[in-house]
């Protein structure tokens, strides 16, 4: 479905502008209903059912599958094997751009991690393929599994996430480290998450000679285009992508995932449609996850209580076959006003599926150990956290110099703190139980999110009906981007929301670039601006320049447009509707394109950042060790809000993730085989409503005028960061322990009860 119906009931109806107004997402009506129809929910006739075989080992190679017997059940078509696949155009191991990563399409009889696929099963139901598969029972020859951040020898990457430095030096941190009158040294280990998001990958591809059509969740419908063109060797416009709805993606489906373009294989084998979904425990391999991370900090203050140093050291994991580097040291680089800064990566290659960018990459485990180590140095200065932090923030960024939004990360830390009561803190930890009895401690937790742009365009278009459309390709991450773009589309038109079409999910359309670095409302949003203006320049030059209109001679910049009519901008009684313009050109319709992205000039002279303050209040019960999150509180700054609803809830989300880093979320892997042990959502730990407390959430009204034209910053991400060190840092509050792994475990706070 790529037209959504934005109507609102009364109760939502807008006031004045369509920005800024808390409209409601309309798919999520289509969705409580049931009605949203996902890829995985497509059924074409004739389509075959394909499952993928997956690897149980995690080094090795596949010395024999069951062929002949998986093809005598009945259902079964054919088995996709590495000696019985169609003929790829391009090596699956060729890499080209950053955002292009290696895939498992059955190239050989290598097995590179555990859950990789080894064959694919393709038959007339979904039983009979999963039947199928389980009865190729493969044999192995099998090596020991490099397993955990010492499995091998370390080396510095060659870069870290997309192409920045492994390694950046400010001043002279070792003489600022041996001169410090106080001095932090902790080491942070985080553990592998998975993204996890509800929907599943999944594809239908149908083939038609060499046109392809696919459903299929993608947060990049251009890249996936792209991928699957030089997979295939066939050009991209021959490629139709629907990606009508995503059930979370969070870094996971950006491009073509491995088992989507074995879905396509598969179908290319058959000549039918096929279909291919994953199970739950298989996206634990292939499409991606974030590393291990084990951070050393170490943190330098003289005898002001100011910081004279920050030296921060990542251990990160990729595969042993392709490159992502976790920037988590890079969290260090932006935040604090220190004169000496250092950060460095060392990474080891691992048996693993490679990692991926996922919800915050770098920020969020970064953030994570930063916040609990600039706590640490809070306490060992007699300082209250905020007060330590209100004193040590950047006012410019402190590696590059730039101008900073200090002003707004002030006022998210007072706006924060007011609603939170955190002045009623004690400094000491372990001096608060509740009338239970259980130990209360208060923590704090600064966010920062860069405010990126990626590229994108929109196409605008305004009938002589009055009405007006507005098409890009740009997909709907269950966030409610599409209505955010309708709510931009809308007043860049100059029309009600309902006199708008807005079309979008469908690689047919102008591409909406990519949908993640929380830059997705940023950079479509700029498109749809850009095309809404330039159509309506058209529309204006048509009006001045006819004497017939009341505009006439008014000059393109002299109209603002308004509920479908141009006024003239010195006398607004003067103004003639859309539709009379264009009915007296004898036009049906009038259309122009726009682009979004970020500004090189703007980007190079301001520091662009997204600013936050999180407090989080936790229970911990002092014989069990059991940690509740009671309460939290969390101020953002992240220019302007297109839908306040909507940021709120994007703003719960990653104060909820936050949670999740620190309490609950762990992949923990079998040192034996390699294998993840809790491939599922039962022993995969993720925050459930019980778990949620009342969340509080402000938005501190921000004007930058410089990130873009509509003063968008980006809100996807933001709050995880801020949020996993305010409760690490409660948790030390209530209890006196602090933490330094996580998940933190009960074990870890029960020891000196
Ligand atoms: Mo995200 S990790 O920017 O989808």
């Amino acid at each position: 479905m790529s037209e959504i119906r934005l109507s609102q009931d009364p109760s939502r109806m807008r006031h004045g502008s369509n920005m800024g107004q808390p409209l409601t997402r309309r798919d999520g009506i289509l969705k409580v209903k049931g009605e949203a129809r996902y890829a995985a929910d497509k059924h074409l006739h004739g389509m075959l059912y394909a499952v993928i075989a997956n690897s149980s080992i995690a080094r090795g190679r596949v010395t024999f599958l069951d062929v002949e017997v998986a093809k005598r059940h009945p259902g079964v078509v054919d088995v996709m094997t590495p000696a019985h696949k169609p003929p790829l155009a391009l090596d699956p191991d060729a890499k080209n751009n950053p955002f292009m990563f290696r895939l498992e399409l059955l190239q050989n009889d290598q097995v590179r991690y555990a859950n990789q696929a080894i064959a694919v099963v393709i038959a007339t139901t979904l039983e009979a393929a999963t039947e199928g598969a389980a009865l190729l029972a493969p044999q192995y020859e099998t090596l020991p599994a490099r397993v955990g951040l010492d499995a091998d020898e370390s080396f510095v990457p060659p870069a870290v996430g997309v192409g920045h430095p492994s390694e950046v030096q400010h001043g002279d941190v070792d003489a600022a480290l041996a001169s410090a009158s106080q001095r932090i040294e902790a080491t942070y280990e985080t553990p592998a998450q998975y993204h996890n998001a509800m929907e599943p990958h999944a594809i239908v591809a149908a083939w038609d000679g060499d046109t392809l059509s696919v459903d299929a969740p993608s947060q990049a419908l251009l890249l996936a285009q792209m991928r699957i063109a030089g997979l295939f060797g066939i050009p991209p416009e021959n490629i139709h992508i629907r990606s009508p709805f995503l059930g979370g993606g969070f870094g996971s489906k950006a491009g073509a995932a491995g088992p989507q373009v074995l879905g396509i294989m598969a179908a290319r084998l058959v000549r039918k449609p096929v279909k291919l979904v994953l199970r739950r425990d298989q996206m634990y391999g292939p499409v991606g996850h974030r590393t291990p991370t084990r951070q050393r900090l170490r943190i330098g203050i003289d005898s002001d209580s100011r910081l004279t140093a920050i030296e921060h050291h990542a251990k990160i994991a990729s595969s042993t076959f392709d490159d992502f580097f976790e920037p988590a040291a890079d969290a260090s680089h932006s935040l604090y006003a220190s004169p000496a800064i250092a950060t460095s990566h060392e990474a080891v290659r691992i048996d693993t599926g490679t990692p991926m960018f996922m919800r915050a990459p770098g920020e969020a485990p970064g953030s994570l150990a930063l916040e609990c180590a600039i706590d640490e140095a809070a306490f060992a200065c007699g300082m209250d956290p905020l007060a330590f932090r209100l004193k040590n923030y950047a006012e410019v960024e402190p590696i590059t110099g730039k101008p900073f939004s200090s002003k707004a990360l002030r006022e998210c830390y007072t706006q924060a703190a007011e609603r939170f009561g955190w002045a009623r803190r004690p400094l000491q930890p372990r001096q608060v139980r509740d009338d239970a009895g259980f130990l209360v401690g208060w923590g704090v937790g600064t966010a920062i999110f860069p405010a990126l742009m990626f590229q994108a365009e929109a196409r605008a278009v305004i009938r002589r009906d009055g009405s007006g459309a507005m098409e890009s390709s740009a997909i709907d991450m269950g966030q409610g981007a599409w209505t955010a773009f309708a709510q931009i589309s809308a007043d860049s038109l100059g029309l009600d929301i309902d006199r708008v079409e807005f079309r979008a999910g469908t690689s047919d359309l102008p591409d909406g670039g990519i949908a993640g670095g929380s830059a997705h409302t940023a950079t479509v949003g700029s498109a749809i601006h850009n095309a809404g203006a330039a159509v309506l320049g058209q529309l204006a030059d048509l009006a001045t320049g006819d004497e017939r209109s009341p505009l006439f001679g008014a000059g393109n910049t002299g109209v603002v447009a308004r509920d479908g009519r141009l006024h003239r901008r010195d006398d607004e009684s003067r103004s003639e509707s859309y539709t009379d313009i264009l009915t007296r050109a004898g036009l049906a319709q009038i259309e122009a394109r726009g682009k979004g992205g970020m500004d090189p000039a703007a980007q190079s002279t301001y520091a662009m950042h997204a600013h936050g303050a999180v407090f989080a209040e936790v229970k911990v019960a002092p014989d069990l060790g059991q940690i509740r999150v009671t309460r939290m509180v969390g101020a953002f700054a992240a220019g302007r809000i297109i839908n306040p609803h909507l940021v709120r809830s994007q703003l719960f989300g990653g104060m909820i993730w936050g949670m999740s880093f620190t309490l609950h979320e762990e992949a923990v892997t079998d040192r034996r085989s390699g294998r993840i042990m809790n491939a599922n959502l039962a022993e995969y730990h993720v925050p459930v409503n019980a778990d949620v407390p009342s969340l509080d959430v402000v938005t501190v009204d921000e004007h930058d005028p410089h990130v873009n034209a509509l003063g968008i910053k980006g809100v996807g991400e933001i709050s995880i960061t801020g949020s996993a060190g305010a409760i690490a840092n409660a948790v030390w509050h209530a209890t006196g322990i602090r933490p330094r792994r996580f998940p933190i475990r009960i074990e870890d706070v029960v020891a000196a009860s």
